[in-house]
């Protein structure tokens, strides 16, 4: 169908309307309307008005014209005010002093040493503040931060909280409508739950706004709304918003105030399966819709073009449509656009929608090959649009497997601006610094970095006069959004100590850890250029394979710290006093000689070996990754990559071919080798996989450690254990079987065992010789697995080895699963309540002085730290680092036990036992150990190849 000539046909038709003086033309108009409205044009709101226009209507018609032509933003007298409409009565107005405040100016330059002084709702001074003007208050808060790090509150300019709130429950997930792909109208703030429980969690990780938008599954979702995290007095959702457009609560605003910026969320590409939707259907939804707007935009500049003019006579209602008038806004360049967008061809085809209809965009969100084309973004309607980005979750669909980590610094070098964002709860946005943190350490400068999560989303939002900078010598701006910090905030593990928002303190007695001195300092991160320069040139997919070492002697030297595994854990092995003359030699991938060169010299010939300076370096036993389908799975969201969930016989009845209720599948026989993540976590200095089978309810079966380098099965050292852990899972399932139906299973399969595989395996339990690994996240659930396993042991006269693994309520539980000798893995590391089992966290500093892995450790439980999705892997190094920081104020979690708690604890917890030194892999870093950000995985000492593999 032909678009244009309906399109065409609008303006006559209203000219028809404009004309009509008596009632038969009226009537001849009303049917010319119908007419109209069956030809699709049922949008227009006509109506016709047969007397000479009034002053009134004439008046108002001339606002509403003169003011559709006005920008939105802030008023001329925004910055004189003295108090912000936000402003809760009682704050107290508060002063900090001794801050080293980043104010997002300068292109994320500008640093000032010196005080903020807040008082109603607003920033009234900042630096160096005036005595006089301290002492005109007369109730001052004065907090001294000792030259802590103050920022403006984070930006997250892509969440669902709220509209996705955790715990889940039915209608939790309230952002997804399925009624149609094009859903202009509706608005994320209509489901916004104010009792979601990320608010509290959000804002201790420094997150003082988020844009709520609606889901991805529509081409157009609808409308976003900007919200402080904060609770108010008044308790409602539309008391959260930041800055509303007046569109929220009036369809026809009041035309003489200076609009305000309105956000839209879009979806490019293959987000829409509930509509069985093609990348063209999609498409064309969008620029049928687009279409409809401007046909009613032409209409509406017509009739302003007529009452500006000064033609009045027979003056109609303006043509307006309540369904469509946000569209109609975006055309007139008075919404930020935000379009998930991931690949070029969405990205391309979003381009062209924008040309065809003029109107800029904002942002793309996602956008995971935008890296691989700047030029085109660029040729975007008016504006490039900004690029909201993960730093490393990556690869769960077709749509982002080309996405790099290296992908925030290669759009920065190319001018377009990066916001780094959440989707909240995809990732927890309480940890939304974390991606900006990982974005600098792949090389983003460090200005842009920081600004990736206050300054860039604030500006994209159209909200940087009101967050997302702290403006020097601007008194009266409101940005009272500000978070002061334990650490500079690019260093890893960086929280908050205070947060305000609105001037008002939200952490009401934080848990500040203290931090080493060289935590203050912005870090140092390693050189990524080449790899960086690779991924494009590979288009996203850089070859991964490691190189190994041309001659079988290998020395590394300016080696600064070596640990290696011994007696089921790990020691640290001392080298010398000066931290950078020590030399590790290495024969044919076993360690030949340690310590000052002097000691090693005189057994081998320098010029045999292969020489590599670690410059300040470190050797470690390679990390081991557990908890997610690493190594059966490619792709999660495509089944082609997969291998498959197996059987399970609690919900439907499995082929008498394999073995019916007795049979049991072992992961080792789905494993898929060379896999991309499994290859990057190679590279990141985790050399091992330990996998159970993937499955969707109680039954998983038996679990396989197996080699991350390895090129397929039949290589040496391939799979490390053919089988290692029993796994089953006892959970709350939607429409599965109940808890206590899963328990009296297992306790069935424990103390009287079918025959076959599943017998055999169940009995290596109940021995005590394999370890059984149950999922499990509520405490009440955890405390029922301690009770089983104290009825079977007593039946059998065994100790059975029992690990959980999940486990966000296991801290309640601490001191038990200690006493009763069961092992946690936690998994994910850093808990969210994400569904009612795991709502009872621990959330961590500041809000608890223990978190979970500290609260367990003191109480002599065996820990691991494990994941949940497949591109985590590579993020071992980081979770291990961090959990130690955060130990640092109850207990100190030493380097040592750091490393065990993703090394030989998930070896102990899975395999049952520790894998011998001499067989493990030792990974070598370059600039620092792993627990720095200046360091970098630069090798591999791997015994099965009897080599050294550079990566
Ligand atoms: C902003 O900072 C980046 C990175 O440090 C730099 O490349 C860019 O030129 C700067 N832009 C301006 C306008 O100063
Ligand atoms: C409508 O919204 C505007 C802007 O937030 C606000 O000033 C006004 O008080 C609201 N009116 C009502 C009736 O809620
Ligand atoms: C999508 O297609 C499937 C299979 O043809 C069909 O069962 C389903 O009803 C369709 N859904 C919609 C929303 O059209
Ligand atoms: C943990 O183990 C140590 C050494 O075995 C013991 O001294 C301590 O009391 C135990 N702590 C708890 C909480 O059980």
């Amino acid at each position: 169908m032909d678009k244009d000539s309906t399109r065409l046909q609008a303006p006559s038709g209203w000219a028809i309307q404009h004309k009509c003086k008596t009632k038969f033309f009226r009537r001849l108009a009303v049917f010319a309307a119908l007419a109209l409205s069956l030809a699709s044009l049922n949008h227009l709101s006509l109506s016709f008005n047969e007397e000479e226009a009034t002053p009134a209507h004439i008046a108002t018609a001339i606002s509403r014209c003169q003011y559709l032509a006005r920008e939105p933003g802030p008023p001329s007298d925004f910055h004189q005010r003295t108090s912000s409409d936000r402003y809760e009565v009682g704050t107290k107005a508060t002063l900090i002093i001794n801050a080293k405040i980043w104010t997002g100016e300068h292109n994320g330059t500008e640093v000032i040493d010196g005080g903020i002084l807040m008082d109603k709702g607003v920033i009234v001074a900042i630096g160096r503040i005036n005595p006089g003007l301290i002492q005109s208050y007369k109730d001052l808060v004065i907090t001294d931060v000792h030259g802590s790090w103050v920022t403006p509150g984070i930006v997250d300019m892509h969440s669902h909280l709220g509209d996705a709130s955790s715990p889940e429950l039915a209608g939790a997930i309230d952002d997804n409508s399925e009624k149609g792909p094009i859903e202009a109208w509706l608005r994320s703030l209509d489901g916004l739950n104010t009792h979601d429980d990320s608010y509290p969690l959000s804002i201790s990780g420094g997150v003082t706004t988020s844009l709520v938008l609606p889901g991805s599954a529509n081409a157009i979702a609808g409308q976003g709304f900007a919200i402080k995290l904060r609770k108010t007095a008044e308790h409602s959702p539309t008391s959260m918003l930041l800055e509303p457009p007046y569109t929220v609560n009036s369809s026809f605003p009041d035309y003489s105030i200076t609009p305000r910026w309105r956000q839209l969320k879009q979806a490019c590409g293959m987000s829409h399966s509930n509509f069985n939707n093609t990348r063209m259907d999609n498409l064309w939804s969008m620029r049928e819709a687009y279409d409809k707007a401007r046909t009613i935009k032409e209409e509406q500049d017509a009739y302003c073009s007529a009452v500006l003019n000064g033609q009045h006579q027979g003056l109609g209602k303006f043509p307006d449509d309540l369904k469509w008038e946000m569209l109609v806004d975006v055309l007139r360049g008075r919404v930020k656009v935000q379009t998930h967008c991931y690949e070029a061809v969405d990205l391309d085809a979003l381009v062209r929608l924008s040309n065809e209809f003029k109107f800029p965009l904002a942002a793309v969100h996602h956008a995971s090959e935008a890296y691989l084309v700047p030029e085109l973004l660029k040729k975007a309607y008016g504006q490039a649009p900004g690029v909201a980005l993960f730093a490393t979750n990556s690869r769960y669909k077709r749509e982002a497997y080309r996405s790099s980590e290296f992908a925030p610094r290669i759009l920065a070098e190319n001018g377009i601006s990066v916001a780094m964002k959440s989707d909240h709860p995809v990732l927890n946005s309480r940890y939304l610094l974390y991606e900006a943190q990982q974005a600098h350490f792949y090389g983003m400068p460090t200005n842009l970095a920081l600004a990736s999560v206050i300054s860039t989303p604030a500006r994209l939002l159209g909200l940087d006069h009101r967050v997302g900078y702290a403006k020097e010598g601007e008194l009266q701006a409101d940005l009272l959004y500000v978070v002061v910090w334990d650490s500079h905030p690019l260093s890893l593990g960086a929280t908050p100590m205070q947060v305000y928002i609105d001037g008002i303190s939200q952490l009401k007695s934080p848990h500040v850890i203290s931090k080493p001195q060289e935590f203050q300092k912005v870090p140092e991160v390693p050189n990524f250029d080449k790899e960086a320069a690779t991924v494009v040139e590979y288009e996203g997919l850089p070859p991964l394979q490691q190189r190994k070492s041309v001659s079988g002697l290998v020395l590394f030297r300016g080696v600064k710290t070596f640990f290696l595994r011994g007696e089921g854990s790990v020691r640290e092995v001392s080298m010398t006093q000066d931290d950078i003359s020590g030399v590790v030699v290495v024969n044919n991938g076993a360690i030949f000689c340690s310590g000052p060169m002097a000691d090693c010299s005189s057994s081998f010939s320098e010029s045999d070996a292969e020489i590599i300076d670690l410059k300040g370096g470190s050797i470690f036993p390679g990390l081991v990754s557990f908890g997610s389908p690493l190594g059966t799975s490619e792709i999660e969201a495509e089944d082609s990559t997969n291998d498959g969930n197996v059987n399970d016989p609690l919900t439907a009845k499995v082929p008498s071919i394999i073995g019916g209720d007795e049979a049991l599948i072992r992961a080792v026989d789905g494993l898929q080798f060379g896999t991309r993540d499994a290859l990057l976590a190679y590279r990141a200095g985790v050399t091992l996989g330990i996998t159970a089978p993937s499955h969707n309810g109680f039954y998983a079966g038996l679990s396989t450690a197996f080699s991350l380098s390895a090129p397929h099965k039949l290589h040496p050292g391939a799979v490390a254990q053919d089988v290692a852990g029993l796994h089953v899972a006892v959970r709350h399932f939607d429409n599965g079987p109940s808890v206590s139906t899963q328990i009296a299973t297992l306790r069935r399969l424990l103390l009287h065992p079918v025959g076959g595989e599943s017998g055999y395996w169940f009995k290596e339990v109940t021995k005590g010789n394999v370890p059984l690994v149950i999922e499990a996240h509520s405490a009440d659930i955890i405390a029922t697995l301690v009770r089983l396993k104290m009825e079977v042991e007593e039946a059998k006269g065994r100790t059975i080895k029992l690990t959980i693994t999940g486990a966000s309520e296991a801290h309640i539980l601490a001191k038990e699963l200690g006493e009763a000798g069961v092992g946690v893995i936690l998994s994910p590391v850093r808990p969210f309540p994400t569904l009612w089992e795991d709502r009872r966290i621990l959330p961590g500093p500041p809000l608890s002085q223990q978190s979970s892995v500290s609260k367990l450790v003191t109480n002599n439980v065996t820990v691991g730290i494990g994941v949940v999705e497949i591109w985590e892997a590579r993020n071992a190094r980081f979770d291990l680092a961090w959990a130690s920081l955060e130990a640092g104020g109850e207990i100190e979690i030493s380097k040592q036990e750091a490393i065990a708690l993703a090394s030989t604890n998930i070896e102990k917890l899975v395999l049952g036992y520790t894998r011998p030194t001499l067989s493990t892999e030792l990974v070598v870093t370059e600039g620092g150990d792993l627990f720095d950000l200046s360091s970098k995985v630069v090798a591999v000492i791997n015994p099965s190849q009897h080599a050294v593999e550079f990566l």
